[in-house]
């Protein structure tokens, strides 16, 4: 069934992909960047959301420096926590679904095993903090899904730390990541169709991690890209007790998708995600293994 969509934070690396998709699934798309609607003006979020009267709402906004964050509690806390709240509080008055993203960070990354939606959050940044409040804002929509994603890419501009590691990798430069972080990527695409399915099969309301399935060190990230491309990369591995950063990382983020699987929708694996990317960039579907 075709939907009104009200898409949030539109020109960013997710937000252009959930504008692409909701398109290409024939659904009505509205889709606003910060140029029509700074969401941390509670009273234009209210008119526009009026106005547009959707049946969902998908917020891509974010305020995403973690380092900035540690000197920016304010905007921070606007944008990924107050903002979501004058969201909730325009999708309840629309009747709207909010889609509202969230991220592995909330997590302290001591575990050792793929934290699940019943693990206890512990931020230990700034920006972890503000990204929690907005999941506990976004939950005061009758009607929410929060979705926790993690080291998103495959945007158009192609500007994640995983495109990072590509382009040096294609480039033959040397590629430094680190050997000792864990992480269950994300590919943007299939973040944008888990929210699509979500959307259209409306299981339980609530949070949901959306990551794509499996984890990885970056290391060893970076190494299954460089096989995948067929090049012999110099990888540099970097622990990350040797960088100096002004927000705290957490070490083992890996998330375990077994919730959203069990509401029926099963997320490729990363390798999976990584492969489908590569022929994307480099154009060469179904030449490689
Ligand atoms: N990127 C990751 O690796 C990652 C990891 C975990 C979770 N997430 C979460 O996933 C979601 C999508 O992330 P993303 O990578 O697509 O982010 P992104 O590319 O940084 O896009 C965020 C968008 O929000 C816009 N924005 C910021 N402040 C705004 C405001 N006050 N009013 C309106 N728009 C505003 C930005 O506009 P400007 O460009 O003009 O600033 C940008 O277009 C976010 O919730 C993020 O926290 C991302």
């Amino acid at each position: 069934m075709s939907m009104q969509v009200l898409v949030v934070g539109a020109a960013g690396q997710l937000g252009a992909e959930i504008v692409r998709a909701c398109s290409g699934a024939g659904h009505a798309v509205t889709a606003v960047t910060r140029r029509e609607l700074d969401v941390t003006k509670h009273a234009d979020v209210l008119a526009l959301v009026a106005a547009a009267r959707p049946d969902a709402i998908v917020n891509c906004t974010a305020y995403n420096d973690v380092d900035g964050a540690e000197d920016q509690h304010a905007h921070a806390l606007d944008v990924n926590a107050f903002a979501v709240r004058s969201l909730a509080r325009a999708a309840h008055d629309a009747g709207a679904t909010l889609v509202h993203y969230s991220t592995d960070f909330v997590f302290d990354g001591d575990g050792s095993e793929p934290y699940t939606e019943d693990d206890r959050p512990a931020p230990q940044s700034v920006y972890a903090s503000s990204k929690l409040l907005g999941e506990w804002f976004a939950a005061d929509a009758p009607s929410h899904y929060v979705l926790r994603v993690e080291s998103l890419f495959g945007g158009q501009a192609a500007r994640s730390s995983i495109d990072r590691i590509i382009d040096a990798i294609l480039a033959g430069r040397e590629a430094r990541v680190f050997v000792d972080r864990v992480v269950s990527p994300t590919y943007v695409e299939d973040c944008a169709g888990a929210t699509l399915e979500l959307l259209r099969a409306r299981p339980p309301v609530g949070l949901y991690h959306c990551v794509n399935s499996g984890h990885t060190t970056w290391y060893d990230l970076a190494r299954e890209i460089a096989r995948q491309a067929g090049i012999e990369a110099t990888l540099v591995p970097v622990p990350v007790a040797s960088v100096t950063l002004k927000a705290r990382r957490p070490r083992f983020c890996a998330l375990s998708n077994d919730k959203l699987r069990r509401a029926g929708v099963t997320m490729p694996t990363w390798q999976d995600a990584i492969r489908r990317y590569l022929d994307r960039r480099l154009g060469t579907a179904g030449s490689r293994g």
